[in-house]
């Protein structure tokens, strides 16, 4: 879908196709609607006073062939009382969206002309956040549809608006790249053509690594490399450096991410069921990705670190068998009692990995890593589990500002005693309850003392209904708050 911005000379009644117009939460029409309102005698103001049509944030009212203008239908849409902030006119833009995708001929006419520039550019992203699609499996009628019709956006000040479009754009790409990746058949997207793809990025300034089998058994990574022996495809791990800040050796932010491009459970392998959807189970990896593209595109004065571990956890004979004892990079012995439990076997050793290679100021795991998240949280909530007071404030806040759901877990000894493994240091499994606090507990074994939180999304990467800012299918949860994280808290302030 294209955007385009158009300065607010053209006379709005003279627009074919769909005209979008804004209603404020007082019932006060927009430029564009009291010309629309006038040309059709009324009819806008009546729907008003009539209270038919209550001009909520979002709120969407269409009209079919609006007397007095060439358009084939209008659509008012309400700004509501609060839609002051730029994330408001983000959710604003996604229902905007969510009305033209309804439509047979998705294009349209936005005329936001007395918005500030700002907002202008978040409502553009939020159309296209919601009009996103994952098309290219799709031929014929559907192909044409999905994803469609370009919108243009009549703004007061084209310049200003364009100029604002640059960083809430590069959040949308970066959505864009950790959705597309998420919503990947494994036939398609394995740790080698996932590698290839982060290869892309050093276009953008990204310097990638891409380390295989050989290395990372050189290096001695041998809990991310168990998982994937059942696999026919070699395991990779991709380091991302964008050097943004202006001291070029400050210490980065480290994002890390679980790629398990397909999830069978491997040995203890898992019910045919359902077991489709673990194609997704390289969410995290996609996240870190679509976070890394992001602050390329918007050449964040910071500096972060993205490392994703590439692996497909498959049964076979060479696969890990429950019971075998594995050396991680830590040098600490792990125990598998669960071949399913692999995430937290890839992320151990990227955690070691992390910390001794780049001394990060703080570093954030994101995985789909455990089904009781979701039992605990359902779809609403991704699962944070940290070490530090400060870095969980700072990740709530940023998800609060970004309007995605994140809400703190605890640790503790007791949780972490349930891992204690008779034969080796630690297994990886500790039992039915608390499952994934017992996650972050194994996970916790492999980080020191500086900053660090592990976000398990397994609940919100895969969704399975729209919401304004995503339809349904693959979300990019967690782009947009790891974005703002670096921006509030790793940039320095006058560049926000
Ligand atoms: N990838 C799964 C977790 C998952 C479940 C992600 C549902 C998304 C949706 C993970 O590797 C897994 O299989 N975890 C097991 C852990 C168990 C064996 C301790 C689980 O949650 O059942
Ligand atoms: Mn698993
Ligand atoms: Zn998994």
């Amino acid at each position: 879908m294209t955007i385009t911005f158009t300065d607010a000379a053209a006379d709005m009644t003279d627009i074919g196709g769909t005209a979008v117009v804004l209603v404020g939460g007082d019932g006060k029409l927009s430029g564009a609607a009291s010309a629309a309102n006038e040309a059709m005698g009324g009819a806008l103001r009546r729907a008003l006073d009539a209270k038919s049509f209550k001009a909520k944030h979002g709120d969407t009212l269409a009209f079919p062939f609006p007397g007095g203008m060439k358009a084939d239908k209008l659509i008012l849409a309400g700004l509501g009382t609060d839609a002051q902030k730029p994330t408001d006119a983000r959710t604003l833009g996604g229902k905007i969206g969510a009305a033209l995708g309804k439509l047979d001929a998705p294009g349209a006419t936005v005329f936001a002309g007395d918005l500030d520039a700002a907002l202008v550019a978040e409502l553009a992203a939020g159309i296209t956040m919601r009009r996103y699609a994952f098309a290219k499996y799709k031929t014929g009628k559907d192909a044409d549809k999905l994803g469609s019709g370009g919108v243009d956006i009549v703004t007061g000040d084209k310049a200003a608006t364009a100029a604002a479009f640059i960083d809430a754009d590069a959040l949308a790409q970066g959505m864009f790249f950790t959705r597309d990746l998420v919503s990947e058949p494994a036939n398609v997207l394995y740790p080698a053509t996932f590698a290839e793809r982060l290869e892309d990025l050093s276009e953008h300034g990204v310097e990638v690594t891409v380390m295989g089998d050989a290395e990372l058994e050189k290096i001695g990574m041998g809990s991310l490399l168990c998982v994937g022996l059942g696999s026919q495809h070699e395991s990779k791990v991709v380091v991302m450096k964008w050097n943004g800040a202006d001291d070029a050796s400050a210490a980065p932010f480290c994002v890390v991410g679980k790629g398990v491009t397909f999830d069978t459970g491997g040995i203890s392998i898992k019910p045919a069921g359902g077991m489709e959807e673990m194609t997704m189970d390289m969410g995290g990896a996609g996240v870190v990705s679509g976070l890394m593209k992001t602050v390329a595109l918007r050449k964040a004065k910071a500096n972060v670190v993205g490392i994703v571990g590439l692996v497909e956890n498959m049964p076979d004979g060479m696969a890990t068998r429950p019971g075998d004892i594995v050396t991680s990079l830590s040098g600490k012995t792990i125990e598998v009692i669960n071949t399913d439990a692999e995430g937290r076997l890839v992320l151990a050793d990227l955690l070691t990995y992390a910390q001794r290679e780049f001394k990060p100021a703080a570093t954030v795991n994101l995985a789909t890593l455990t089904g009781a998240i979701i039992v605990a949280l359902g779809n609403y909530n991704a699962g944070l589990f940290s070490n530090s007071d400060a870095l969980s404030e700072q990740l709530a806040d940023a998800a609060g500002a970004e309007g995605e759901g994140i809400w703190r877990m605890p640790l503790s000894k007791e949780y972490d005693d349930l891992i204690k493994s008779s034969l080796a240091d630690m297994k990886n499994v500790g039992g039915r309850s608390a499952g994934s606090i017992t996650a972050a507990q194994f996970l916790q074994r492999f980080v020191n003392d500086s900053p660090w939180a592990h976000i398990d999304i397994a609940g919100v990467t895969l969704m399975k209904e729209a919401k304004p800012l995503h339809p349904k299918g693959a979300s990019g949860w967690g782009v947009a708050t790891l974005n703002r994280l670096v921006r509030d808290n790793f940039e320095p302030k006058d560049s926000a």
